[in-house]
């Protein structure tokens, strides 16, 4: 628990940090200028670069590091930015959230997606009870079947919500290799909405089968973990980006490993974590300029294989 003078002293420093993120800018000008993709199952177009979660926000509400938040989703919506992704079970995360897009007045900028995590349609009633209070809502964007954990009754009672008006769409998600086998079985027999997925320079599998499946199918794609959760940095520590990277408008890792993502067709949107302004202010810029080409793709899969 931080006492009142550290706390001054943490915001102080943060709106100092601030000062040097001019959103008047050019960094803000590009970002203003966002790619969007159609959800191919209602022709809504959402901005490329969306937000996740996961660790980042989960925080004490009214926290400096609460404060922290605040900022990164004012550079996020004043970037253009609009999808967010939650869970409840981001241990608190969710409530974060709705706190501050509340506070923020942000709810209605929003393209707010969140999950079910339960294995009984009990469970998962009172979980949906509870999103809606955390997220401080009364419906959502997007409700994803969390993990594929007990899909077979979660993705119907999913779709009892939306036929209710409770959720836009609906969705499934995963995180690693070793579930694409089963989303692609679940694309093949179930229509869906949406799918998230991980797919990132070092973890490319899902452009074998599952992306081009959904694209196929008319699936919105969302990608998580584009970073490998953070890791793909300490990999490229004092590494210089490859030559082509200025001409694709790229001027840092993070926005390489974000184009990477967007630039497969079959991609709604990437939803990078971060609990820094600088970052997310960084991260918007991935979401405008060139796409990189099938060879820039191949060359990065062969860098981080
Ligand atoms: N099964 C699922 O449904 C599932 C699974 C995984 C993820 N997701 C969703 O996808 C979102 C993204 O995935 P993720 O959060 O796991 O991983 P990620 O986006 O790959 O990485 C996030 C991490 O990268 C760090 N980071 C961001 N920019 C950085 C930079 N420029 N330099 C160094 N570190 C940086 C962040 O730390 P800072 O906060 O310090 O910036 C954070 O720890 C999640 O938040 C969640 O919403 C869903």
């Amino acid at each position: 628990m931080l006492m009142r003078r550290e706390f001054l002293t943490a915001s102080a420093a943060l709106a100092a940090g601030l000062g040097c993120l001019s959103l008047a800018g050019p960094g803000f000008a590009q970002a203003s200028t966002m790619l969007t993709r159609k959800i191919p199952s209602s022709g809504e177009a959402l901005a490329v670069i969306g937000a996740g979660t996961s660790g980042s926000f989960e925080v004490d509400a009214g926290s400096p590091q609460y404060q922290q938040l605040k900022q990164v989703l004012k550079v996020f919506f004043e970037g253009g930015g609009q999808v967010i992704d939650t869970s409840p079970n981001y241990s608190g995360a969710d409530a974060v959230l709705g706190q501050l897009l509340e506070e923020g007045g942000w709810r209605s900028k929003t393209f707010l997606a969140t999950k079910i995590a339960a294995d009984s349609r009990d469970a998962a009633q009172a979980q949906w009870a509870g999103t809606l209070r955390s997220l401080r809502t009364d419906k959502v964007e997007l409700l994803q079947v969390h993990n594929l954990r007990d899909w077979q009754r979660q993705l119907p009672y999913a779709r009892e919500l939306k036929a209710q008006g409770l959720t836009r769409y609906v969705g499934v998600t995963h995180y690693v290799d070793g579930g694409l086998d089963e989303l692609e079985r679940i694309l093949r027999q179930e229509p869906l909405d949406f799918i998230q997925i991980h797919y990132s320079v070092n973890a490319p599998a899902a452009a074998r089968t599952v992306l081009p499946l959904a694209q196929d199918k008319g699936v919105a794609v969302l990608i998580n973990r584009a970073f490998d959760d953070g890791r793909l940095f300490a990999k490229v520590k004092d590494q210089a980006l490859p030559a082509w990277a200025a001409q694709a408008g790229i001027s840092s890792w993070a926005q390489l490993f974000l184009k990477f993502a967007i630039s497969h067709p079959a991609v709604t949107a990437v939803i990078p974590a971060t609990s820094r302004p600088e970052r997310q202010l960084d991260q918007l810029k991935a979401g405008s300029g060139p796409l990189l080409s099938d060879a820039q793709r191949r060359q990065l899969i062969e860098q981080f294989a």
